[in-house]
């Protein structure tokens, strides 16, 4: 104890002439970057406590001196911002960005060629930091050393996924202490503290480079670990470059995080000009779950090269689906397997995709034609299985012909596990790449702003994580990155009860999520199939009430939202899929009020003026995970002095999600902003609330 106290001590003396502090505007972070012991550092404190310990920052690089110690500051200079920008869609129109920044040089002590400054904004719900070099030539960045050293890491919990891993992001979140977090931990990750201080690490605005992301090295210091390119680099670089904003969220409730635009701030405005009304937002369904819960196949032959004679995309089955599309005022109906390559084994056989070549049975003039005279719009899709040169080759030509067929929105996928995307580079080697690797974080970019051209939206599944880039090609409609619906039609494990009760607070901070709410019917052909004795659990299917997957249309933010069950589950159920109709997927304000991670959130929305919608309604999702609770919800966010009719849609007093899902009630109350909402969630259950104007 005596040698701690001695160390610290001489530490203190050592105080370094440059401590460079930013605060938050409120002051409640602040950030300061220090080069004492010649280290280029920072830490943070929020609340006046510390909360990330001297922290290093530098990289090393392939045959290159590594950047990481004999700094000195040499050089700051300061702004701040107050200001206000438009979402052209969103959970929120306007967005307030409100920040104090830093720019500091740390300088190599001896050799003054080399230096990188750090670039850092300060906001009230948290702080991003980027590294930007000046032109020094060629760069391979081996390694980037940043840390986030959390103080009081034994008092802390961590929700968490792998990072760099088999499924990419499609993983259930681990809840342990921070201690405890193993191996390569994906962004967002979130950190609790028993003192109740949430935090949340991701990054922002990622181009060109390496997807983040992160490795406890011991107690609770994490350090950047980037995604391997396929020679075993990390980055590579020629010229002057930024790199993406490292973030952390930071607030005293777990809804603060889902509050926080740090993320979209931390982006480069609009790049695609002033006219975006050719990106919609909207709802649709699709040929799509029958082929999950193995009712139609994407392709027209099995594995043995025998017709499976359900074949999913015909032409007859895509105008029932737009049939049923226009009926009950749908935006578009997503066609997958409608083209040639999905015989045999489609994950592995990424080159034979064709993006031009319809299947026999399927017209794709007939149906597009069709969909216009109804007012539906045939939504794309182009999965690559991972083929990224063999997408390359053809994109172009694919978004011809859709753009043609008068289409709007593209579905893509990537399904290829871990390291297996296929690119083949100069020399016509195939390489073989992660998901968040730089060259496929440059190939998803590429693919987006080429879809622009064709004034086409793109819908990203399997994709590497969201970084909020959005506001900069905003036809970056939505993306999966993360476990989704599908898992729950019974070919994988289904998720969890908790699963939706933590998403809200890790996955969502990066939004939106295409997951693909609202299974009515819970009994296809997988549920209860015995799996048991195999190691699988019961219930084969969503485990979740009726009203969770209807709140799921609230607390999950997309743009666009699917109604992903089969037509005739919602025409067996119209009363409950009123909600699905009535509700907008584009918004005026958004608020999470309550909540915790793993256990519940209260979110509510306004709707945004535009087509149908009035822009006077409000909606109100929320959601639990196993535990059954009461939640109470005073509504003072509705427009004072209006009436409204609330449409609520509640898990009925015995609905379980194991044994009793369905049971749901649907009732009409008037309200003001002057009550209360008092509703009982069932276990793994939820309520959805349209709160209608009079
Ligand atoms: C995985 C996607 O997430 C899913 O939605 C799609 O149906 C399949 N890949 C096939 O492309
Ligand atoms: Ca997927």
């Amino acid at each position: 104890m005596r040698l701690l106290i001695v160390v610290l001590a001489a530490l203190s003396l050592s105080v370094s002439a440059a401590d460079i502090t930013v605060t938050s505007p409120d002051k409640s972070i602040a950030m300061t970057f220090t080069d004492k012991n010649e280290l280029a550092q920072y830490a943070v404190s929020f609340n006046g406590k510390t909360l990330i310990q001297d922290s290093k920052l530098g990289f090393t690089f392939l045959k290159a001196q590594p950047l990481y110690r004999d700094f000195k500051v040499t050089e700051i200079s300061r702004d701040s911002v107050d200001s206000e920008w438009e979402q052209p869609w969103g959970e929120q129109r306007v967005i307030r960005d409100n920040h104090n920044e830093v720019l500091v040089r740390f300088d190599h002590l001896t050799d003054k060629a080399r230096y990188f400054f750090v670039r850092a904004r300060v906001f009230n719900d948290g702080f991003g930091f980027r590294y930007e070099f000046p032109d020094q030539g060629e760069k391979v960045i081996t390694r980037e050393l940043t840390e986030f050293w959390f103080t009081d890491s034994h008092k802390a919990t961590a929700y968490w996924i792998p990072g760099q891993a088999r499924e990419r992001h499609e993983y259930e979140y681990r809840t342990t202490p921070l201690q405890q977090m193993e191996g390569i931990v994906n962004t967002p990750a979130t950190i609790v503290y028993d003192d109740g201080t949430h935090v949340a690490i991701h990054e922002a605005a990622l181009v060109d480079f390496a997807g983040m992301s992160l490795k406890k090295e011991q107690t609770g210091r994490l350090v950047a670990k980037l995604s391997p390119r396929a020679d075993g680099t990390m980055v590579r670089k020629s010229g002057a470059f930024n790199t993406p904003w490292r973030m952390v969220l930071v607030g005293d409730e777990a809804t603060d995080l889902v509050n926080s635009y740090v993320m979209l701030n931390l982006n480069e405005p609009n790049k695609l000009g002033n006219d975006l009304s050719w990106i919609e937002p909207g709802k649709y369904v699709g040929i799509w779950w029958c082929m999950h819960i193995d009712l139609c196949t994407w392709g027209q032959l099995d594995g043995a090269g025998k017709p499976t004679g359900i074949h999913g995309a015909t032409t007859e089955r895509t105008k029932h689906y737009m049939d049923f599309a226009a009926k009950y005022g749908f935006d578009g109906v997503l066609v997958e397997g409608w083209n040639v390559g999905w015989d045999g084994d489609w994950i592995a056989n990424s080159e034979l995709f064709s993006f031009t070549q319809a299947y026999d049975d399927f017209d794709i003039k007939t149906v597009s034609d069709y969909g216009k005279k109804l007012g539906v719009r045939l939504i794309g899709h182009h999965e690559t299985s991972g083929g990224i040169t063999n997408y390359e080759a053809q994109m172009e030509d694919g978004f011809a012909l859709y753009q043609k067929m008068g289409v709007r929105q593209i579905k893509t996928g990537y399904v290829a596990h871990g390291q297996n995307l296929k690119r083949k580079d100069a020399d016509g080697v195939m390489r073989y790449e992660f998901t968040d690797s730089q060259d496929v974080v440059n190939h998803f970019i590429h693919n987006i702003a080429t879809a622009a051209k064709y004034n086409i939206s793109i819908n990203t599944h399997e994709s590497v994580k969201d970084t909020g880039l959005r506001r900069t090609y905003p036809n970056w409609i939505a993306r999966e990155s993360a476990r989704g619906q599908e898992y729950n039609s019974g070919w994988g494990a289904p998720n969890q009860p908790e699963h939706l009760a933590i998403m809200p607070y890790t996955r969502m901070l990066a939004s939106p999520m295409d997951f693909t709410p609202g299974i009515f019917d819970f009994e296809y052909k997988r549920i209860n199939f015995g799996g048991e004795e195999h190691g699988l659990q019961k219930h084969m299917r969503p485990q979740t009430t009726l009203a969770k997957q209807l709140a799921e249309y609230v607390v999950l933010y997309s743009p666009i939202q699917m109604a992903a069950d089969l037509p005739e589950n919602y025409e067996a159920k119209l009363e409950p899929f009123q909600f699905i109709l009535d509700v907008p997927t584009d918004w005026e304000v958004s608020k999470a009020i309550q909540g915790d991670v793993g256990e519940y959130i209260v979110q509510i929305r306004k709707e945004r003026k535009a087509r149908q919608y009035s822009g006077n309604d409000w909606y109100l999702g929320a959601l639990t995970d196993e535990q059954a609770r009461d939640i109470s919800v005073p509504l003072t966010f509705l427009d004072a002095g209006k009436t409204y009719e609330a449409q609520i849609y509640r898990d009925g007093d015995a609905a379980h999600w194991a044994d009793n899902p369905y049971d749901i009630v649907i009732e009409k109350r008037r309200v003001t902003a002057t009550d209360t909402l008092n509703v009982r969630l069932a276990e793994s259950g939820g309520v959805a609330v349209r709160f209608k104007a009079l």
